[in-house]
């Protein structure tokens, strides 16, 4: 299948922007006519729900194993004959989604090696390749801060120590793949509207480019 329509993934640590950021982009592309598909990851499949419960202490779950449960997470959010990735796509809808592979290289291997994780991707990689990468850079202490403010309960990585190296290893996974994606870096900590007019000319072009 050639395909038409822009892919975009939104990326950066919990309370980053990223659902902000996608709403307005959304919004954007919709009063310029365009179909927009807009989901997330972990998704809301069965799959989803069960590393949900693992995230918030339900049900235990060893680091390798989550690792492993995104992989299925995301080549069923690609493949889903109803509502997945490829589907929209093919039906003329701009895709953009909330976390996608990039997530799993910064968030696991802190855990698990780096270079296992992207292998154990490597499938979602060939299938569909962002267009965009797009990273909202806030540090840690700043994610801490909107996570606390936001609710009192806390998921497995929201801890300061382990943002600190999820950080860390997004960054070193965009230098490692410089030459195979697509990545485009935002100060998170500017106003929402600030942000949202950078990206937007960062992706102007390759909307209008698409566009037949
Ligand atoms: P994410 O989807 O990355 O977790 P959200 O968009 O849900 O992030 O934002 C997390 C919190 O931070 C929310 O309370 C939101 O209102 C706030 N927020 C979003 N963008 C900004 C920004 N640029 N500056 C300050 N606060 C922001
Ligand atoms: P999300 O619901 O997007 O949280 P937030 O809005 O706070 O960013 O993601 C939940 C958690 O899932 C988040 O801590 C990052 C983690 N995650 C992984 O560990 N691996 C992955 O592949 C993905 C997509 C997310």
């Amino acid at each position: 299948m050639e395909k038409q329509n822009l892919f975009i993934a939104f990326e950066g640590l919990d309370g980053s922007g990223k659902s902000t950021q996608v709403k307005m982009l959304t919004d954007r592309l919709v009063q310029s006519g365009h179909k927009v598909y807009a989901t997330f990851e972990p998704t809301d499949s069965r799959i989803g729900s069960l590393i949900r419960d693992i995230f918030n202490h339900r049900t235990e779950g060893d680091q390798r194993v989550i690792a492993a449960l995104f992989v299925a997470d995301r080549l069923n959010h690609l493949l889903d004959r109803q509502d997945g990735i490829l589907k929209k796509l093919e039906d003329g809808y701009t895709v953009i989604t909330d976390r996608y592979y990039f997530s799993s290289y910064a968030y696991h291997s802190v855990y698990i090696d780096m270079d296992w994780v992207i292998k154990a991707n490597a499938l979602s990689a060939v299938i569909l390749r962002p267009d965009l990468n797009i990273y909202i850079d806030i540090l840690p202490e700043e994610s801490m801060e909107r996570i606390n403010k936001g609710r009192n309960t806390k998921e497995m990585y929201e801890t300061l120590e382990n943002l600190i190296n999820v950080r860390e290893k997004y960054l070193e996974a965009f230098r490692l793949l410089q030459h195979e994606e697509k990545v485009f870096i935002t100060d998170g900590n500017r106003p929402p509207e600030h942000i949202g007019e950078e990206i937007w000319s960062e992706i102007a072009d390759m909307v209008v480019k698409k566009k037949p």
